[in-house]
């Protein structure tokens, strides 16, 4: 059954008009303890705040109502198993497995796949062990000193963002770079940072065959023979992760160098596996351990918390309550924490690339809105640019706001304001400024009755803009695989509600295969004739100026 057709998805659609006669100052109002009732803990280091979204204790029921008619325990199960959540791929989904302990199973047609899981992350171990003995040299004998990861999407994402994330916990002496871009700018200023002699490679490639990685990784394998001048050195300055062994073995990296991971992972639910090395060598093994033991925590969570209180799984109910009910189509991510400037960026493969869907799992168009528009930036610096449209503009946009009570920095003062600040933001989002307020203020500043008609309309503001804070004592590997698990369930939950392949991506491959074909037009003189005139057009121009 559709989720319009949902008896308690009715029932939500029912419960509209009510609910919007309610202000959230006028909840808030009613309700002293509505932040208690509304908030959720996670353990002793994270408490997530939905007392702003635009709901009450009855929607709250009724959408966990929802959940329950729709089966979704079922699904949930069904992530720590035998799954064929990407049918479209024949592929299971169980980026779970990835952080399991040693003595877990998680069968797959009737193999457990945690042994395979530990194998590898016990070879990654032993690499990071190599490379910070100083026991892993390039091909003049000299220590490795900064490594370079060339992937795209979930190959780049995942590991960039965390790598950024744990800047306080960079004490292994190597620095981390990322390439993904096809702009070879990006590729130019690495290089330039880098010494040949010292510099580590790692192809990250699920499919090892990604146009943007392989043109980057090549270029880098040019740069690195430029100076070593012998192609045997190669293996000591790159290594692989992948699921495409052949490919690996094609580009001159040895089975040796190679770390592997599976089809049953998702590429942007990957980091958790050797896509992870740069995360393993520039914190230490052991801190990438506390990442996945905080995601695997997040797991459990999920897996066995009732709906009521489970936040992933509220998480995606709210967007099913604010995108399908209340018509709220974007959602931003608002982290005030420096470190955590990549996260709106990783959200939004994960959350875009997954649900950005228009077809459901029995391969027919739904009728109702899907993934919303994901986006952000970090606090403060998103407040003096796009926080006007979000306190003013005509738009409604629900947010998240994440924060740390501690800093990994010591600047205290620094840390008060920019938590004064988020705590700010949610409020004036929440409550905003009446017109009597604002009056009250302008003449208490000694401007005339006159002026105050004129000026108080601009300054008012509407308030009742939903939001959620998630709270955390402090930024630390495990509590950053715990958040960043979160996001993943949540996105998982919405795509079981929304009835829709969460683990495919068929709508980027038009795209490629478009790129393939104008990538060979470009390279010739030849007059194009296969293209639309506005294509055609572009390529006579840039053919004019290149
Ligand atoms: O953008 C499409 C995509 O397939 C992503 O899903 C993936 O994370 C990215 O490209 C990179 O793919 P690969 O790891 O195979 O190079």
């Amino acid at each position: 059954m559709s989720l319009l057709d949902q008896p308690a998805f009715l029932a939500l659609q029912g419960m509209k008009a009510q609910e919007q006669m309610l202000s959230l100052s006028e909840r808030f109002a009613e309700d002293a303890n509505r932040f208690s009732a509304f908030s959720v803990p996670f353990g002793e280091h994270m408490q997530v705040d939905f007392s702003r979204q635009l709901w009450s204790v009855e929607v709250k029921a009724q959408l966990c109502a929802l959940a329950r008619d729709m089966d979704l325990h079922t699904a949930i199960k069904a992530l720590f198993g035998d799954n064929l959540f990407n049918h479209t791929e024949g592929r299971a989904a169980l980026h779970t497995a990835l952080r399991m302990p040693a003595d877990a199973s998680v069968n797959l047609k009737g193999t457990n796949v945690v042994p395979f899981v530990h194998h590898e992350l016990a070879r990654v171990k032993a690499f990071c062990q190599q490379v910070h003995a100083g026991d892993w040299c390039g091909f003049s004998g000299k220590t490795i000193t900064d490594v370079v990861n060339i992937g795209i999407g979930g190959s780049d994402l995942g590991p960039a963002m965390v790598t950024d994330a744990l800047a306080c916990y960079h004490d292994q002496g190597i620095r981390a770079h990322f390439v993904s871009n096809m702009d070879g700018a990006q590729l130019a200023h690495v290089l330039q940072q880098v010494d040949a002699e010292r510099t580590l490679f790692i192809v990250s490639s699920k499919t090892f065959s990604t146009d943007e990685t392989m043109t980057n990784a090549h270029a880098a394998r040019d740069w690195l023979l430029a100076v070593c001048g012998d192609a045997t050195h190669v293996n000591k300055h790159f290594v692989a992760v992948s699921t495409n062994a052949k490919a690996v073995q094609a580009f001159g990296i040895g089975a040796e160098q190679m770390f592997e991971f599976w089809d049953w992972v998702g590429g942007r639910f990957s980091l958790w596996s050797a896509i992870g090395l740069p995360i393993a060598l520039t914190l230490g093994f052991e801190r990438f351990e506390q990442l996945l033991a905080g995601a695997h925590a997040m797991d459990e969570h999920v897996r066995d918390t009732t709906f009521e209180q489970n936040i992933p799984v509220l998480m995606a109910l709210l967007s099913i309550w604010n995108i399908n009910v209340l018509g709220l189509r974007s959602e931003g991510v608002f982290p005030y924490c420096h470190d955590l400037k990549r996260f709106p960026a990783y959200l939004q493969q994960l959350n875009m690339e997954s649900n950005g869907k228009t077809v459901n799992n029995q391969g027919e168009k739904i009728a109702y809105n899907t993934g919303p528009i994901v986006w952000g930036e970090v606090g403060t610096n998103g407040q003096h640019a796009f926080f006007q449209l979000l306190h003013q503009g005509s738009q409604v946009v629900p947010g998240d706001f994440i924060g740390f009570a501690r800093s990994g920095y010591d600047y205290p003062e620094h840390h008060r304001k920019l938590l004064g600040n988020m705590l700010a933001q949610a409020e004036a989002m929440a409550f905003g400024k009446d017109y009597d307020e604002v009056a009250k203020e302008l003449t208490a500043e000694g401007l005339s009755a006159l002026e105050v008609a004129k000026l108080a309309p601009y300054k008012v503001m509407e308030g009742n803009r939903p939001s959620t804070t998630i709270l955390c004592d402090e930024l630390t590997p495990y509590n950053l695989g715990a958040l960043i698990a979160m996001y993943e369930h949540k996105t998982f939950v919405q795509g079981v509600l929304w009835n829709i392949n969460s683990f495919d991506q068929w709508g980027v491959e038009l795209g490629k295969k478009l790129a393939a074909r104008l990538i060979d037009d470009l390279a010739d003189d030849e007059e194009t004739t296969a293209h639309d005139s506005a294509t055609k057009g572009l390529i006579a121009q840039i053919k004019l100026w290149g």
